[in-house]
């Protein structure tokens, strides 16, 4: 018989749990579920025994894997993978996934929702501004970039994108004007909403160049990973321009400084909440649950990123 662990410190809905497990059941599968774990040597512990994981932004580092004996694969339910070391699981004969797409409108709604937020002086009854005719640069433009442009343009925004990897023709044919560099796109949008993975060549990216072109109004707005800041030149923005802001789903590693110099340039959820929705959680749950059973009974690999 087949066990999933299910170890996620930020717990999926009661309701994604359900019927994640009862895909497991139908499978015939051991299912045993690790949630709102305090210590790493928790998840070290319960992953002795597991054929299959499901994880979060839960850390699968060389420890974790070599603890999962009989590992044979790692569904990282959500679409950022930096979290797992893909090297030692490839090293280790482990196929690692993610569930792209399935949490995206979740974040998109959220970067939205940050911009009307601080827009409306963080629903304070002081005199705010509005979003649309405003320009929109979409740095990245994957599952929740392209949600991002939607909705922006139904707020009446003006939406641009640049994505090294997209075909332009699909920006295009969403009616969104394509940029060809990251510096022609910051130069021109008052908000730039980023979506870009963390990975060797966007780690620090994200900094004084590309922040200080950007036009009078200028708001980043981070619902991606905070690695690919650089905070130091970002700071050097905040101490030149009285008009940057910055809205982040994963608070700076500055957050104190921030807040306390810049009251009301910039917010931070209390704890990385855009996937955190019941849709979300269901949707990227039952993804995993069911691209495990299809590898674990036809070795099915779709989504496999190692
Ligand atoms: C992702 O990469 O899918 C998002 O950052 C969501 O992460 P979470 O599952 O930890 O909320």
């Amino acid at each position: 018989m087949s066990k999933v662990l299910i170890a996620t410190v930020k717990p999926f809905s009661a309701e994604a749990v359900e019927e994640v497990k009862g895909i497991f059941k139908e499978a015939a599968y051991e299912v045993e579920v690790l949630s709102k774990y305090p210590d790493q040597s928790d998840l070290l512990t319960a992953v002795r025994d597991a054929d299959a994981l499901i994880i979060r932004s839960d850390k699968v580092d060389r420890e974790v894997i070599e603890a999962g004996k009989k590992l044979k694969i790692v569904v990282r339910a959500g679409a950022g993978y930096d979290n797992v070391d893909l090297a030692t699981a490839t090293e280790k004969g482990v196929v690692v996934m993610n569930t792209p797409g399935q949490n995206s409108n979740a974040v998109a709604e959220l970067a939205l929702g940050m911009m009307v937020f601080m827009n409306r002086t963080g629903f304070t009854p002081a005199a705010g501004t509005e979003l649309r005719g405003k320009k929109l640069g979409i740095h990245a433009y994957g599952a929740v970039g392209r949600i991002v442009g939607l909705i922006a343009k139904g707020f009446g925004m003006k939406v641009y994108a640049y994505d090294p990897f997209v075909d332009p023709v699909i920006i295009k044919n969403d009616g969104v004007v394509c940029e060809d560099s990251a510096e022609s796109l910051y130069c021109k949008c008052q908000y730039i909403s980023l979506h870009i993975p963390v990975t060797a060549e966007t780690r620090g990216s994200i900094g004084y160049d590309l922040l200080s072109s950007m036009p009078e109004g200028a708001t980043l707005v981070n619902t991606a990973r905070k690695e690919v800041i650089d905070e130091e030149g970002m700071k050097r923005v905040f101490t030149e321009r009285a008009d940057f802001r910055y809205l982040s789903d994963i608070a700076p590693d500055c957050r104190e400084e921030l807040e306390e110099k810049y009251k009301g340039r910039v917010f931070f959820t209390p704890k990385k909440m855009g996937a955190q929705t019941a849709e979300a959680n269901l949707n990227s749950g039952v993804a995993a649950a069911r691209q495990i059973v299809n590898f674990i009974e036809k070795g099915d690999t779709t989504f496999k990123v190692n």
